[in-house]
């Protein structure tokens, strides 16, 4: 098939390598002639493993290409994806002008007598695909344009997002049109998922609804995780127990700092805001943005509690700046949120992750921080270590070597990677969140 995608971010990237992998004609299409100009290069925008290595295979041979010229790639596609960022706005709702200024572009150089299928695979809210339609209607003007619209949302998770599109549980496709659906359905139907076809309405919401109830079980554990230092039990214990019942199951039960990102935190307050535009309080999902911003609030306390609000003759030592292990990226990052108010209240830092460093130094600058890109680096005469992403390499650290090192053994393990029985018999005070010591 020939395929557009309109955005070469985490999911538009990602999306047309993949699709022209699986034997498709793609061309992608962004507005930032700096990336498209990396991207032709074989040199990615962003860190995600395995994407380099498949961009330059599938231009090698000759089915992927990159273009900032609207008009070609809007001519080429019989199914155009739109893939731009959708950020939250200030007061919560997601910002879709990216989305309508594209839908624009795509009426306006679409082309009269051929059928096109406009896809929506950026997040968004319910009932936007009228406005799509609409917009792509008013950039086409007088002409007569011949299309359906279509919702495909992402479920891809950033660090991992080659394997989870060759990979995904399920397909979600909605439309009105069961032309668009069909052949929305053969793009995806030798992946072995069920492929729900729905109503657009109902496509675009389960993506809402899915990233909701995965934050809202981040929530549940981190609540839990308090009651749990309360009580003496110990959270790691708990949410093992729990995810064993195949109803639960295991994943995303794991207590920390919180959750962050460019999708969970924006996603669960763009549906609180729908719900209130339709005339209904979503208490539940408000209770899941509180917990979460209490929760990192909470981690902070542990540090105010040992060394006062002021932090000035205090160093620490920082693993881990992403917002989760596997990327580069800081957006909504809690991780970072914590680096600034440990800043904030004086003291110096030492950062190091393995792959956000450059991202981190952009957003932090270097104001009472230095950054080190071997991890012995962050050890070296510190007050305490703290782990703030939950990378596999942070675990595998030989702790009992590097805590010789610092000035302190203290360790505030914002991700519960480590074990506090082993840490304390190496020597160190270790704080985690809702551990048993
Ligand atoms: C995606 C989805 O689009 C978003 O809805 C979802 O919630 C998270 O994932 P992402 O791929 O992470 O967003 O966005 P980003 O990395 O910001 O990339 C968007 C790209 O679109 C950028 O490269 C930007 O330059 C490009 N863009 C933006 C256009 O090409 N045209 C525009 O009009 C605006
Ligand atoms: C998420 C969804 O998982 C994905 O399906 C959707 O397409 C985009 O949004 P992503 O934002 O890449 O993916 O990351 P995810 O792995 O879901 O983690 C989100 C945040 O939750 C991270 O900050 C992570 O550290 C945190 N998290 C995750 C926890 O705190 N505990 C957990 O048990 C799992």
């Amino acid at each position: 098939m020939k395929i557009t995608i309109i955005g070469t971010g985490y999911v538009g990237l990602v999306s047309g390598a993949v699709f022209a992998d699986w034997g498709h004609d793609v061309v992608c299409l962004d507005v930032d002639q700096e990336k498209i100009d990396m991207i032709k290069k074989g040199v990615m925008p962003i860190y995600e493993e395995g994407l380099e290595e498949l961009v330059k295979k599938v231009i090698d041979e000759g089915r992927f290409k990159a273009t900032t010229d609207y008009k070609m790639a809007v001519e080429h596609g019989e199914l155009i994806f739109i893939c731009v960022g959708t950020p939250s706005n200030q007061a919560g709702a997601a910002n879709l002008n990216y989305v309508f200024n594209a839908s624009k572009s795509i009426g306006k150089f679409m082309k009269s007598g051929e059928y096109t299928v406009v896809i929506t695979k950026s997040t968004v809210p319910v009932g936007t695909h009228q406005k799509v339609k609409k917009n792509i209607l008013e950039g086409a003007g007088k002409k007569k344009v011949d299309f359906d619209v279509a919702s495909n949302p992402e479920f891809l998770r950033e660090g991992t997002s080659i394997y989870d599109a060759n990979n995904t549980d399920r397909v979600v496709v909605g439309s009105d049109s069961d032309k668009a659906l069909n052949m929305l359905e053969s793009l995806y139907k030798h992946l072995n998922a069920p492929i729900v076809k729905t109503d657009l309405a109902s496509a675009e919401l389960i993506k809402y609804s899915a990233n909701a109830f995965l934050a809202t079980k981040i929530s549940f554990i981190n609540e839990i995780s308090q009651i749990c230092e309360r009580t003496g039990a110990d959270v790691v214990n708990v949410a093992k127990g729990m995810g064993l019942d195949s109803r639960i199951g295991p994943k995303f039960l794991n207590a920390g700092i919180g959750y962050g990102g460019s999708c969970f935190p924006k996603d669960v307050e763009a549906l609180y805001r729908t719900s209130s535009e339709n005339f209904y309080d979503f208490r539940l999902l408000r209770g899941v943005m509180d917990a979460n911003e209490r929760q990192k609030e909470y981690f902070l306390e542990k540090v105010w509690n040992k060394y006062g609000k002021n932090l000035s003759n205090i160093k620490f030592g920082i693993l881990g700046s992403a917002f989760k292990n596997g990327t580069d990226d800081t957006r909504k990052s809690v991780a970072v949120s914590i680096i600034k108010s440990l800043r904030g209240a004086g003291a110096n830092l030492l950062i190091t992750d393995p792959a956000a460093l450059s991202n981190t130094k952009n957003e932090l600058g270097d104001k009472h921080i230095n950054y080190s890109k071997k991890i012995e680096g962050v050890f070296k005469d510190v007050d305490a270590v703290f782990i703030l992403t939950e990378w596999p390499e942070f675990d595998s650290i030989d702790y009992e070597k590097f805590g010789k090192i610092m000035k302190k053994k203290v360790i505030f393990d914002g991700r519960n990677l480590l074990d506090p029985e082993t840490m304390t018999k190496l020597g160190f005070e270790y704080f985690g969140v809702g551990r048993k010591v």
